[in-house]
């Protein structure tokens, strides 16, 4: 059977606030929109990028979907169950279904514990292995992530970066999950490795059937691993499409902006492209402007824009974009 198109997480209308901590008893009582009114779908098997500035909320939009995070309010179906509202003790078989890799390595594995005890620690907590059973299967995850048996001994500052991003790696697929939150994993490694890093996911992607959502600043990787993007802006996402056409095609103002930032190799190209520089800075999401959330940094911003709020509308087959020029 073709699986492709099954959907594998649905998540409508999301929202994640965090409280701001008001200086003066008595003042309203603020919050951080981190993520603000988000609608999308993850299918089967594949990779989904998404991209945007810093701080437009994509961590946080990753981190309520796996509920790592309590979310505001909003929907997130996992293979059909609407997990938004379960509380610890119900998310704990999600939470094996359900893995991160971090962007930081070494901060996300503990320094006090040597790589057996680090890979054993989801095992215990998601498996019933016996002993042995859990050393051989500690022995081939290592040796699915290119690393040694004889590195079992050895303690986080022992190991490259690199190579603590493969010990992060073991441990999300310890579980065998279904789904990997992948939260810019290779943003902290040298550009040397990356690659590697890269590469090793999309082979795990296709021995293991994972489904990736895949978070990234570099808009040139993402192309490369993502079947399909999401562009982020101010916590919601503002375009949707297939890697490829979102590339060829952008739609949104912000989205062409964005990719106009990425340097072009070919001097010739380079020359020939227009490249557009966003005004203005990122608005606080505190305050987030009205209508369409853009319009204060937007060129083609229209009367219309600064009251009402454009909805996504799908222009072409798979192609999604929420701006009132289309
Ligand atoms: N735990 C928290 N408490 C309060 N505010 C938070 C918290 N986590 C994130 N924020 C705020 O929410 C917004 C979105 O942050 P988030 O980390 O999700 O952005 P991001 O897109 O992942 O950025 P980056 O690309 O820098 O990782 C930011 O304004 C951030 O300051
Ligand atoms: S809705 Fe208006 S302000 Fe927003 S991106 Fe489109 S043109 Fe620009
Ligand atoms: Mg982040």
């Amino acid at each position: 059977m073709d699986n492709t198109d099954r959907v594998l997480i649905e998540v409508k209308d999301l929202k994640k606030y965090f409280p701001v901590k008001n200086k003066f008893i008595g003042s309203e009582k603020k919050f951080v929109k981190a993520v603000d009114g988000v609608s999308f779908d993850i299918k089967k098997g594949e990779t989904f990028g998404l991209v945007g500035e810093s701080g437009c909320g994509k961590s946080t939009l990753g981190r309520s979907i796996t509920r790592l995070y309590d979310v505001t309010s909003g929907d997130i179906f996992f293979d059909g169950t609407n997990i938004a509202k379960f509380n610890k003790k119900e998310m704990k078989q999600y939470n094996k279904r359900m893995q991160i890799i971090f962007q930081d390595p070494y901060s996300s594995l503990n320094p006090n514990m040597n790589v057996e005890e680090l890979i054993s620690e989801p095992l215990l907590l998601h498996t019933n292995l016996s002993k042995k059973e859990r050393n051989d299967k500690i022995q081939s995850l290592l040796e699915m992530v290119g690393l040694k048996k004889t590195d079992m001994e050895k303690f986080p500052h022992e190991f490259s970066g690199g190579q603590c991003q493969r010990i992060g790696i073991a441990r999300a697929i310890s579980t065998n999950p279904e789904f990997i939150l992948c939260d810019e994993p290779i943003s902290a490694l040298d550009v040397s490795i990356q690659a590697q890093v890269v590469n090793m996911l999309e082979d795990l992607q296709k021995e293991l059937g994972l489904t990736y959502l895949f978070v990234a600043h570099d808009l040139s990787m993402v192309r490369h691993i993502s079947d399909r993007i999401g562009v982020m802006y101010l916590g919601n996402i503002i375009e949707i499409s297939g890697s490829n056409d979102l590339y060829n095609n952008p739609l949104h103002p912000y989205t062409k902006a964005l990719l106009s930032a990425i340097p072009i190799a070919d001097p010739l190209k380079a020359k020939a492209s227009q490249r557009q520089i966003i005004e203005g800075d990122i608005p606080s999401p505190i305050d987030i402007p009205s209508g369409c959330r853009f319009h204060t940094r937007c060129p083609y911003a229209k009367p219309m824009c600064k009251e009402s709020t454009p909805q996504m509308k799908q222009i072409e087959n798979g192609h999604f974009v929420a701006c009132h020029l289309y």
